[in-house]
């Protein structure tokens, strides 16, 4: 899809870090823009800021993992703009439970599961059958990580395990959607940035459990961004982060480009995929993993 201009675009998980920097990035192209995302609050300064640059935004509820309130997204995104263009499936949620894979709660895996698999497949199955029936031109993309993506960090499993899915998933997805000749293009988002650093978004905080997921004794809070950013200065060094607009322009770009890897160039995950796919051909032990 090479003219973003006029084209109306939905993006989950909106009003946090990533998803919101690609929400200003549809805005600075002229489209029109469904922000979705299950905090209100976010969700509201979210569509505020947007407006106030003059973009087009709308902002509508959502909770990915019900199926219903995707299909109700829809409804409202042809409410408000009559098309859907763009589908970036972004919503996440930080790693749920750290330590042996053998000793996670159920309600972990699922809580991960549920927002970043389930999450994508409530997505496509609400917009992808209209998409198709429109012809209209249309891409779609769907956020993972290097975690899972590439290679899993072996302590965030129930996150990473999510993530591996996720591009299984949209493996099939744009196989299937070669074989109809549909005009829908499909991409993987592994968010990084042309300049080398962490991405600091909402991520690095705890996620509010809903009740339906909540685990049956307390968790170790998690170790935020600043606390991180102490130690790392303790240890002489200064944290580095990459600009969120970079990975926006990263999903701009790609879909004018049709690119289905939106991996930014980097030694580090090539060497990654170099090393995954030697253990594969020669049937070695995944040594990877310790490296
Ligand atoms: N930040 C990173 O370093 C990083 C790296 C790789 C991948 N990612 C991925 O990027 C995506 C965006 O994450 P981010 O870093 O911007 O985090 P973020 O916390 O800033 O934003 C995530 C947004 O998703 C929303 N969300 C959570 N559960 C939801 C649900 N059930 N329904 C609807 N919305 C929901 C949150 O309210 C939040 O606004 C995620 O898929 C994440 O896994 C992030």
């Amino acid at each position: 899809m090479e003219d973003l201009k006029g084209k109306v675009a939905v993006v989950t998980g909106g009003a946090g870090g990533i998803g919101k920097a690609i929400c200003h990035r549809f805005g600075i192209e002229g489209m029109r823009v469904v922000v979705a995302d299950l905090d209100r609050a976010g969700l509201d300064e979210t569509v505020a800021e947007l407006r106030e640059h003059g973009f087009d935004a709308t902002g509508l509820v959502t909770d990915v993992t019900k199926r219903e309130s995707l299909d109700a997204l829809r409804e409202g995104t042809l409410e408000a703009y009559g098309a859907v263009h763009v589908l970036c499936n972004n919503a996440g949620i930080a790693n749920t439970s750290f330590g042996n894979v053998w000793e996670h709660e159920n309600v972990d895996w699922r809580w991960s599961l549920e927002v970043h698999l389930i999450g994508v497949i409530n997505g496509c199955a609400a917009f992808v059958p209209w998409m198709l029936e429109s012809r209209h031109e249309g891409h779609i993309v769907n956020t993972v990580s290097g975690n899972g993506g590439i290679v899993p960090l072996p302590a965030s499993a129930p996150y990473a395990v999510a993530k591996g899915a996720v591009v299984t998933y949209t493996e099939c997805l744009w196989a299937q959607l070669r074989d109809l000749d549909a005009r829908i293009g499909v991409s993987l988002l592994f968010p990084s940035g042309y300049t080398p650093g962490l991405l600091n978004t909402g991520i690095w905080n705890q996620s509010a459990r809903p009740v339906e997921f909540a685990p049956s004794k307390p968790k170790p809070p998690r170790r935020g961004l600043e606390l991180f950013m102490e130690q790392t200065r303790a240890a002489g060094r200064e944290v580095q982060f990459t600009p969120l607009e970079e990975v926006a322009d990263q999903v701009a770009v790609g879909i004018q480009r049709d690119q289905f890897w939106m991996i930014a160039p980097s030694d580090r995950s090539d060497m990654q995929i170099r090393a995954r796919a030697e253990s594969m051909i020669g049937r070695h032990h995944p040594t990877y993993m310790k490296d």
